[in-house]
Protein backbone atom coordinates (compact mmCIF):
# COMPACT_ATOMS: atom_id res chain seq x y z
CA UNK A 1 0.00 0.00 0.00
CA UNK A 2 1.29 3.52 -0.71
CA UNK A 3 0.46 6.37 1.46
CA UNK A 4 1.35 10.12 0.86
CA UNK A 5 1.77 11.45 4.42
CA UNK A 6 0.98 15.53 4.16
CA UNK A 7 2.06 17.63 7.45
CA UNK A 8 0.93 21.06 7.76
CA UNK A 9 0.32 21.66 11.98
CA UNK A 10 3.06 24.22 12.54
CA UNK A 11 6.17 25.71 10.68
CA UNK A 12 7.05 23.09 8.45
CA UNK A 13 5.32 21.89 5.26
CA UNK A 14 6.31 18.31 5.04
CA UNK A 15 5.33 15.83 2.61
CA UNK A 16 6.86 11.86 2.22
CA UNK A 17 5.41 8.69 0.36
CA UNK A 18 5.62 5.52 2.63
CA UNK A 19 5.28 1.87 1.12
CA UNK A 20 3.80 -0.62 3.47
CA UNK A 21 6.58 -3.54 1.81
CA UNK A 22 9.32 -1.29 1.17
CA UNK A 23 9.30 1.74 3.88
CA UNK A 24 9.96 5.29 3.11
CA UNK A 25 10.46 5.99 -0.44
CA UNK A 26 10.80 9.70 -0.16
CA UNK A 27 10.27 12.80 2.80
CA UNK A 28 10.48 16.51 1.72
CA UNK A 29 10.21 18.92 4.07
CA UNK A 30 10.08 22.78 3.77
CA UNK A 31 10.95 24.79 6.78
CA UNK A 32 9.42 28.44 7.97
CA UNK A 33 11.94 29.52 9.94
CA UNK A 34 13.05 32.45 7.97
CA UNK A 35 9.73 34.01 7.96
CA UNK A 36 8.83 33.66 11.60
CA UNK A 37 12.54 34.58 12.56
CA UNK A 38 11.98 38.16 12.73
CA UNK A 39 8.91 37.99 15.04
CA UNK A 40 10.92 35.30 17.42
CA UNK A 41 8.11 32.75 17.40
CA UNK A 42 5.74 30.86 14.74
CA UNK A 43 2.94 33.45 13.22
CA UNK A 44 0.37 31.56 12.83
CA UNK A 45 -1.12 33.35 9.75
CA UNK A 46 1.72 33.62 8.09
CA UNK A 47 2.47 29.69 8.74
CA UNK A 48 -1.11 29.13 6.91
CA UNK A 49 -0.27 30.94 3.88
CA UNK A 50 3.13 29.42 3.38
CA UNK A 51 1.68 25.73 3.48
CA UNK A 52 -0.73 26.73 0.52
CA UNK A 53 2.26 28.27 -1.23
CA UNK A 54 4.53 25.04 -1.11
CA UNK A 55 2.21 22.27 -0.52
CA UNK A 56 1.78 21.74 -4.66
CA UNK A 57 5.38 22.06 -5.34
CA UNK A 58 6.72 19.95 -2.57
CA UNK A 59 3.95 17.16 -3.69
CA UNK A 60 5.16 17.65 -7.13
CA UNK A 61 8.85 17.37 -6.63
CA UNK A 62 8.62 14.48 -4.10
CA UNK A 63 6.53 12.47 -7.00
CA UNK A 64 9.42 13.06 -8.92
CA UNK A 65 11.89 12.24 -6.28
CA UNK A 66 10.50 8.89 -5.89
CA UNK A 67 9.27 8.66 -9.51
CA UNK A 68 5.88 7.94 -8.86
CA UNK A 69 2.59 9.35 -9.88
CA UNK A 70 -0.33 10.24 -8.37
CA UNK A 71 -1.83 6.98 -9.44
CA UNK A 72 0.04 4.94 -7.45
CA UNK A 73 -1.38 6.31 -4.57
CA UNK A 74 -3.47 4.04 -2.27
CA UNK A 75 -4.58 6.62 0.46
CA UNK A 76 -3.77 9.77 1.92
CA UNK A 77 -2.85 10.68 5.67
CA UNK A 78 -2.68 14.17 6.62
CA UNK A 79 -2.46 15.66 10.20
CA UNK A 80 -6.10 16.44 11.46
CA UNK A 81 -4.69 18.10 15.26
CA UNK A 82 -3.08 19.16 17.74
CA UNK A 83 -1.63 21.81 15.77
CA UNK A 84 -2.54 25.86 14.93
CA UNK A 85 -5.54 24.80 13.12
CA UNK A 86 -5.15 27.28 9.90
CA UNK A 87 -2.29 25.86 9.48
CA UNK A 88 -3.31 21.99 9.94
CA UNK A 89 -6.17 22.82 7.70
CA UNK A 90 -4.63 23.63 4.80
CA UNK A 91 -2.94 19.88 4.58
CA UNK A 92 -6.51 18.62 5.48
CA UNK A 93 -8.38 19.89 3.26
CA UNK A 94 -5.29 19.77 0.20
CA UNK A 95 -5.12 16.02 1.34
CA UNK A 96 -9.18 15.04 1.99
CA UNK A 97 -9.92 16.77 -1.67
CA UNK A 98 -7.08 15.30 -3.40
CA UNK A 99 -7.98 11.63 -2.08
CA UNK A 100 -11.36 12.67 -3.02
CA UNK A 101 -10.12 13.24 -6.15
CA UNK A 102 -8.56 10.34 -7.11
CA UNK A 103 -11.23 7.89 -5.68
CA UNK A 104 -8.97 6.70 -2.57
CA UNK A 105 -9.36 6.60 0.96
CA UNK A 106 -7.77 9.47 3.75
CA UNK A 107 -6.95 9.72 6.60
CA UNK A 108 -6.64 12.65 9.61
CA UNK A 109 -3.49 11.66 11.94
CA UNK A 110 -2.98 12.43 15.22
CA UNK A 111 -0.21 14.45 15.24
CA UNK A 112 1.60 13.11 18.49
CA UNK A 113 0.29 9.55 17.76
CA UNK A 114 2.58 10.04 14.63
CA UNK A 115 5.68 11.01 16.74
CA UNK A 116 5.18 8.46 18.85
CA UNK A 117 5.32 5.91 15.31
CA UNK A 118 8.22 7.69 14.50
CA UNK A 119 10.64 5.54 15.75
CA UNK A 120 9.23 2.28 13.78
CA UNK A 121 9.32 3.74 10.31
CA UNK A 122 10.51 1.33 8.45
CA UNK A 123 13.72 3.61 6.41
CA UNK A 124 15.33 2.12 3.07
CA UNK A 125 17.25 -1.15 4.08
CA UNK A 126 16.99 -0.21 7.33
CA UNK A 127 13.98 -2.06 8.83
CA UNK A 128 12.78 -1.01 12.14
CA UNK A 129 13.09 -3.31 15.41
CA UNK A 130 9.53 -2.71 17.34
CA UNK A 131 9.59 -2.39 20.96
CA UNK A 132 7.56 -5.22 22.47
CA UNK A 133 3.74 -4.56 23.67
CA UNK A 134 3.06 -2.91 26.30
CA UNK A 135 6.01 -0.17 26.07
CA UNK A 136 6.27 3.56 27.17
CA UNK A 137 6.37 6.57 24.99
CA UNK A 138 8.39 9.87 25.84
CA UNK A 139 6.62 12.89 24.12
CA UNK A 140 8.90 15.50 24.46
CA UNK A 141 7.74 18.44 21.57
CA UNK A 142 6.97 22.29 21.48
CA UNK A 143 3.64 21.68 22.99
CA UNK A 144 3.39 18.55 24.88
CA UNK A 145 5.73 16.37 27.58
CA UNK A 146 3.88 13.44 27.94
CA UNK A 147 4.70 9.70 29.37
CA UNK A 148 2.20 7.19 28.12
CA UNK A 149 1.62 3.57 28.74
CA UNK A 150 1.29 1.70 25.03
CA UNK A 151 -0.95 -1.34 24.96
CA UNK A 152 -1.37 -1.21 21.27
CA UNK A 153 -1.24 1.29 18.73
CA UNK A 154 -3.76 3.43 19.19
CA UNK A 155 -4.57 1.97 22.84
CA UNK A 156 -2.96 4.65 25.41
CA UNK A 157 -3.12 5.36 28.95
CA UNK A 158 -1.59 8.91 29.67
CA UNK A 159 1.00 8.32 33.26
CA UNK A 160 2.10 11.50 33.69
CA UNK A 161 2.19 15.27 31.47
CA UNK A 162 3.37 18.52 32.15
CA UNK A 163 1.39 20.60 34.41
CA UNK A 164 2.82 24.12 32.63
CA UNK A 165 4.84 24.06 29.89
CA UNK A 166 6.05 21.53 27.54
CA UNK A 167 9.83 20.60 27.48
CA UNK A 168 10.24 22.41 24.01
CA UNK A 169 7.97 25.63 24.97
CA UNK A 170 10.80 25.68 28.04
CA UNK A 171 13.85 25.26 25.62
CA UNK A 172 12.45 27.94 23.51
CA UNK A 173 11.70 30.52 26.36
CA UNK A 174 15.26 30.13 27.80
CA UNK A 175 16.60 30.49 24.53
CA UNK A 176 14.86 33.74 24.29
CA UNK A 177 16.34 34.82 27.34
CA UNK A 178 19.71 33.75 26.13
CA UNK A 179 18.73 36.08 23.03
CA UNK A 180 19.68 32.78 20.88
CA UNK A 181 17.11 33.75 18.40
CA UNK A 182 14.18 31.31 16.92
CA UNK A 183 13.87 28.64 16.48
CA UNK A 184 15.33 27.99 20.58
CA UNK A 185 15.61 24.59 21.20
CA UNK A 186 18.34 23.72 18.81
CA UNK A 187 20.64 26.82 19.23
CA UNK A 188 20.18 26.16 22.64
CA UNK A 189 21.40 22.83 22.61
CA UNK A 190 24.21 23.84 20.52
CA UNK A 191 25.32 26.77 22.75
CA UNK A 192 24.91 24.16 26.15
CA UNK A 193 28.03 22.00 24.40
CA UNK A 194 30.64 24.33 25.08
CA UNK A 195 29.13 24.96 28.82
CA UNK A 196 30.47 23.80 32.15
CA UNK A 197 28.31 21.60 34.13
CA UNK A 198 29.14 21.75 37.58
CA UNK A 199 29.29 25.53 37.53
CA UNK A 200 25.66 25.99 38.48
CA UNK A 201 22.94 23.41 39.84
CA UNK A 202 19.28 24.59 38.63
CA UNK A 203 16.01 22.73 40.43
CA UNK A 204 14.84 19.46 38.95
CA UNK A 205 11.06 20.05 39.42
CA UNK A 206 9.28 17.88 40.85
CA UNK A 207 10.98 14.88 41.18
CA UNK A 208 11.46 14.91 44.79
CA UNK A 209 7.69 13.76 45.31
CA UNK A 210 6.18 10.69 43.59
CA UNK A 211 4.59 10.57 40.22
CA UNK A 212 5.26 11.05 36.27
CA UNK A 213 4.02 14.86 36.26
CA UNK A 214 6.33 17.35 34.96
CA UNK A 215 6.81 21.23 35.66
CA UNK A 216 8.71 23.42 33.57
CA UNK A 217 7.81 26.69 34.39
CA UNK A 218 9.82 27.39 37.60
CA UNK A 219 12.74 25.67 36.13
CA UNK A 220 12.15 28.58 33.76
CA UNK A 221 11.87 31.53 36.53
CA UNK A 222 14.74 29.94 38.03
CA UNK A 223 16.80 30.50 34.92
CA UNK A 224 15.43 34.03 34.18
CA UNK A 225 16.80 34.61 38.23
CA UNK A 226 20.33 33.27 37.33
CA UNK A 227 20.54 35.12 34.66
CA UNK A 228 19.29 38.61 36.13
CA UNK A 229 21.87 37.78 38.97
CA UNK A 230 25.10 37.19 36.68
CA UNK A 231 23.88 40.30 34.94
CA UNK A 232 24.13 42.53 38.05
CA UNK A 233 27.51 41.43 39.46
CA UNK A 234 29.01 41.22 35.58
CA UNK A 235 30.10 43.57 33.48
CA UNK A 236 28.96 47.66 33.65
CA UNK A 237 27.01 46.84 30.49
CA UNK A 238 25.02 44.20 32.38
CA UNK A 239 25.72 41.56 29.18
CA UNK A 240 26.76 37.91 29.61
CA UNK A 241 30.11 36.51 28.41
CA UNK A 242 30.10 34.08 26.15
CA UNK A 243 31.10 31.36 28.88
CA UNK A 244 28.33 32.37 31.30
CA UNK A 245 25.59 32.00 28.57
CA UNK A 246 26.82 28.47 27.60
CA UNK A 247 27.31 27.51 31.39
CA UNK A 248 23.55 28.52 31.92
CA UNK A 249 22.67 26.84 28.53
CA UNK A 250 24.35 23.78 29.53
CA UNK A 251 23.15 23.90 33.38
CA UNK A 252 19.23 24.15 32.22
CA UNK A 253 19.74 21.27 29.20
CA UNK A 254 21.07 19.25 32.48
CA UNK A 255 18.17 20.27 34.42
CA UNK A 256 15.30 19.26 31.76
CA UNK A 257 16.99 15.47 30.83
CA UNK A 258 17.79 14.95 34.39
CA UNK A 259 14.18 15.57 34.92
CA UNK A 260 12.93 13.24 32.08
CA UNK A 261 15.28 10.21 32.90
CA UNK A 262 13.89 10.56 36.90
CA UNK A 263 10.34 10.32 35.25
CA UNK A 264 11.09 7.55 32.90
CA UNK A 265 12.61 5.47 34.99
CA UNK A 266 9.29 5.76 36.93
CA UNK A 267 7.09 5.17 34.30
CA UNK A 268 9.43 1.88 33.14
CA UNK A 269 8.06 0.46 36.44
CA UNK A 270 4.88 1.24 36.59
CA UNK A 271 4.05 0.18 33.25
CA UNK A 272 6.51 -2.91 33.80
CA UNK A 273 8.15 -2.91 30.60
CA UNK A 274 12.11 -1.98 30.02
CA UNK A 275 11.36 -0.82 26.26
CA UNK A 276 10.79 3.58 26.03
CA UNK A 277 9.89 4.83 22.86
CA UNK A 278 11.26 8.58 22.58
CA UNK A 279 9.96 10.94 20.28
CA UNK A 280 8.66 14.49 19.90
CA UNK A 281 11.24 17.26 18.78
CA UNK A 282 13.08 17.81 21.58
CA UNK A 283 13.88 13.77 21.10
CA UNK A 284 16.44 15.68 18.77
CA UNK A 285 18.74 16.57 21.47
CA UNK A 286 21.84 14.58 21.88
CA UNK A 287 22.31 14.99 25.24
CA UNK A 288 18.84 13.48 25.81
CA UNK A 289 19.17 10.94 23.92
CA UNK A 290 22.47 9.85 25.22
CA UNK A 291 21.76 10.36 28.63
CA UNK A 292 18.56 7.80 28.36
CA UNK A 293 20.97 5.54 26.57
CA UNK A 294 23.54 5.38 28.91
CA UNK A 295 21.82 5.97 32.17
CA UNK A 296 17.73 4.55 32.14
CA UNK A 297 19.02 1.09 32.72
CA UNK A 298 16.35 0.35 29.47
CA UNK A 299 16.14 -0.49 25.81
CA UNK A 300 16.18 3.08 23.62
CA UNK A 301 13.77 3.16 20.64
CA UNK A 302 14.34 6.76 18.63
CA UNK A 303 13.82 8.14 15.47
CA UNK A 304 16.85 9.59 13.72
CA UNK A 305 16.94 13.24 14.45
CA UNK A 306 15.52 14.11 11.34
CA UNK A 307 11.96 11.98 12.10
CA UNK A 308 12.23 13.84 15.38
CA UNK A 309 10.76 16.96 14.59
CA UNK A 310 7.80 17.78 12.42
CA UNK A 311 7.92 15.36 9.45
CA UNK A 312 5.83 14.13 6.88
CA UNK A 313 6.73 10.51 6.94
CA UNK A 314 5.95 9.96 10.50
CA UNK A 315 2.33 11.64 9.17
CA UNK A 316 2.65 8.84 5.93
CA UNK A 317 3.55 5.76 8.60
CA UNK A 318 0.45 6.57 11.11
CA UNK A 319 -1.63 7.45 8.27
CA UNK A 320 -0.64 3.80 7.07
CA UNK A 321 -1.23 1.48 10.58
CA UNK A 322 -4.99 2.92 9.87
CA UNK A 323 -5.57 2.62 6.49
CA UNK A 324 -4.53 -0.64 6.19
CA UNK A 325 -6.85 -1.81 9.41
CA UNK A 326 -9.39 -0.08 6.61
CA UNK A 327 -10.14 2.96 8.69
CA UNK A 328 -10.91 6.23 6.94
CA UNK A 329 -12.12 9.91 7.20
CA UNK A 330 -15.77 10.89 5.69
CA UNK A 331 -15.96 13.61 3.53
CA UNK A 332 -16.32 16.31 6.46
CA UNK A 333 -13.26 17.81 6.75
CA UNK A 334 -12.88 17.47 10.43
CA UNK A 335 -9.52 19.38 12.69
CA UNK A 336 -8.81 19.75 15.82
CA UNK A 337 -6.85 22.49 17.27
CA UNK A 338 -6.74 20.27 20.86
CA UNK A 339 -7.02 16.12 20.71
CA UNK A 340 -6.13 14.18 23.67
CA UNK A 341 -3.97 11.30 22.61
CA UNK A 342 -6.31 8.89 24.72
CA UNK A 343 -9.10 9.75 22.76
CA UNK A 344 -8.04 7.32 20.00
CA UNK A 345 -9.11 3.93 19.16
CA UNK A 346 -6.82 1.00 19.14
CA UNK A 347 -6.24 0.36 15.24
CA UNK A 348 -8.99 -2.03 13.94
CA UNK A 349 -11.00 -1.60 16.65
CA UNK A 350 -12.11 1.97 15.39
CA UNK A 351 -14.82 0.24 12.80
CA UNK A 352 -16.43 -1.91 15.44
O1 LIG B 1 7.77 18.01 17.44
P1 LIG B 1 8.16 19.38 17.05
O2 LIG B 1 9.00 19.55 15.81
O3 LIG B 1 6.91 20.29 16.90
C1 LIG B 1 5.82 20.17 17.76
O4 LIG B 1 4.98 19.26 17.54
O5 LIG B 1 5.81 20.96 18.74
O6 LIG B 1 8.93 19.99 18.30
C2 LIG B 1 9.44 21.26 18.29
C3 LIG B 1 10.14 21.52 19.60
C4 LIG B 1 10.57 22.97 19.72
O7 LIG B 1 10.21 23.45 21.00
C5 LIG B 1 12.08 22.89 19.55
O8 LIG B 1 12.77 23.92 20.20
C6 LIG B 1 12.38 21.54 20.16
O9 LIG B 1 11.32 20.73 19.71
N1 LIG B 1 13.67 21.00 19.69
C7 LIG B 1 14.73 20.81 20.50
C8 LIG B 1 15.78 20.31 19.68
N2 LIG B 1 15.31 20.23 18.40
C9 LIG B 1 14.01 20.66 18.44
N3 LIG B 1 14.90 21.00 21.82
C10 LIG B 1 16.09 20.69 22.36
N4 LIG B 1 17.13 20.22 21.64
C11 LIG B 1 17.04 20.02 20.32
N5 LIG B 1 18.07 19.55 19.62
ZN1 LIG C 1 5.39 17.90 16.31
Amino acid sequence: MLILGIETSCDETGLALYDSDQGLLGNILNSQVDIHAAYGGVVPELASRDHIRKIVPLLNALLEQTDRSLADLDGIGFTAGPGLLGAVMVGATFGRSLALSLGIPALGVHHMEAHLLAPLIDLPNQPSTPPPLPFVALLVSGGHTQLVRVAAIGDYTLLGESVDDAAGEAFDKVAKMLELGYPGGPLLAKLAEDGDPTRYRLPRPMTDRPGMDFSFSGLKTAVRTLIAKERSEGSASGALDSQTRADIARAFEEAVVDTLLIKCRRALTAADTQHLVLAGGVSANRRLRARLASDLGGVIHVAPPELCTDNGAMIAYAGAQRLQAGESAPLAIETRARWPITELRAVGDANE
